[in-house]
């Protein structure tokens, strides 16, 4: 039997190269049978390709298993298809549901409508939903897109979001989401063989997902996905892959540096650490940023990867000054040191003197930010 499903993996506007380019490295589903798409890639996949594609991409947000897709005109026309379709297939019985419909260009415009009608046909095969769960578990997420005539539903593979990996508990200022802190780092064009400092480390998002990466660990493995709660999943498959990722830990070796002038902070890149099993991989100094392990007497040919403050106010002299300064030191690190910064401002990061150029644009706390990087592989 066929079991290939759409799939549709989602990530934050603007990282999809950076997606295509780590999931192309996991070697997971044929890349040419990828396409990127506005807002994540498309492919064909089974349920246990959704879960390896959640334990792997650190890039992504979702992963969307298409489960319907049919023409409907009108509200009892979307009631009547989806009576048709056998749900049990794949949605446990009883299952705790969350059912949300977005609508675009479409007479079914409402979205409260359609949302309601899914999930009476939905309930009335799968019977009435237990009461709500004490232990905090998420529905299993139902979302059902209208767009003009076609009517899409899908069912969330991940359920709680891929950037909540599950370490990242404590925060500083402006805590970087885990995804957007994956795809600088892959846009630095660091890799695993080379030191790695991060001279802002805030709550050590940064250094972490490298220490991670170089420790071989994979983004998903602290948690569970709700694809795990389907009909159809093979979980027998799926312990096999977590354990052969565990028997693919090793000891990190290269020198990883962070350092924040803010106690707090520190104090949270350690915690953060700690959860994330990398504690021992990391070098966090409380202090100014240019006596970040690493920068201080750089050696082997390294990379810095930083999210220094970037503020809301064009034009800040101070802002002006740190970013001027950070030119000065980064230009002096020898021949060949990959560098990636981010930034709300592009002529902030121009102030370094450096020349960068734009690796990906996209939003961070409501803001649109700028990824800016010399010396990697950008198209
Ligand atoms: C935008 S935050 C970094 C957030 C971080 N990427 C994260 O994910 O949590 C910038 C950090 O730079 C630190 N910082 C600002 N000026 C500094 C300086 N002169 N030396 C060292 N750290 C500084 C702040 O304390 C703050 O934690």
């Amino acid at each position: 039997m066929d079991t290939a499903l759409d799939l549709f993996v989602a990530c934050l506007p603007g990282l999809e190269p950076w997606c295509a380019r780590e999931f192309a490295a996991t070697g997971l589903v044929p890349a040419d049978s990828v396409r990127e798409q506005s807002g994540g890639l498309a492919l064909r996949g089974d349920l246990h390709d959704a879960f390896a594609l959640c334990l792997h991409l650190g890039t992504a947000s979702h992963v969307l298993v298409r489960l319907a897709e049919f023409p409907c005109h009108h509200l009892a026309e979307l009631r009547r298809r989806c009576d048709r379709i056998d749900w049990t297939r794949w949605l446990p019985r009883n299952a705790r549901l969350e059912v949300r419909a977005t609508t675009r260009r479409t007479k079914l415009y409402h979205s409260g409508a359609v949302a309601e009608r899914v999930e009476l046909a939905l309930r009335e095969q799968l019977g009435p939903a237990p009461e709500p769960a004490t232990d905090g578990s998420a529905p299993l997420a139902i979302l059902v897109r209208v767009e003009g005539e076609t009517v899409t539903i899908s069912c969330d593979a991940a359920g709680a979001p891929l950037h909540r990996q599950g370490w990242r508990l404590e925060g500083a200022k402006a805590p970087l989401r885990e995804d957007l802190a994956h795809a600088l780092v892959l846009a630095s064009g660091w890799d695993p063989s080379m030191p790695f400092v991060d001279p802002f480390c805030g709550s050590g998002t940064l250094p972490i997902v490298a220490a991670r990466i170089a420790a071989g660990r994979l983004p998903g493995e602290g948690r569970t996905f709700a694809v795990e709660q389907l009909c159809d999943f093979d979980a027998e498959r799926a312990a096999a892959l977590r354990g052969s990722v565990a028997a693919g830990h090793r000891e990190v070796t290269v020198p990883i540096g962070a350092a924040d002038r803010d106690a707090g902070a520190v104090a949270a890149t350690r915690a953060n650490a700690e959860r994330a099993d990398v504690a021992a991989a990391l070098e966090v100094v409380e202090g100014n940023w240019r006596d970040a392990p690493g920068l201080v007497d750089p050696g082997a040919v390294g990379a810095v990867v930083s999210n220094p403050p970037f503020g809301k106010r064009v034009g800040d002299a101070r802002l002006v000054n740190l970013w001027q300064s950070i030119g000065a030191v980064l230009g002096r690190l020898p021949e060949g040191w990959r560098l990636a910064l981010l930034s709300a401002d592009r002529r902030l990061a121009l102030r370094t003197g450096l020349p960068l150029k734009t690796a990906f644009l996209t939003r961070h706390g409501g803001l649109g930010v700028r990824a800016m990087v010399r010396g990697a592989a950008v198209d």
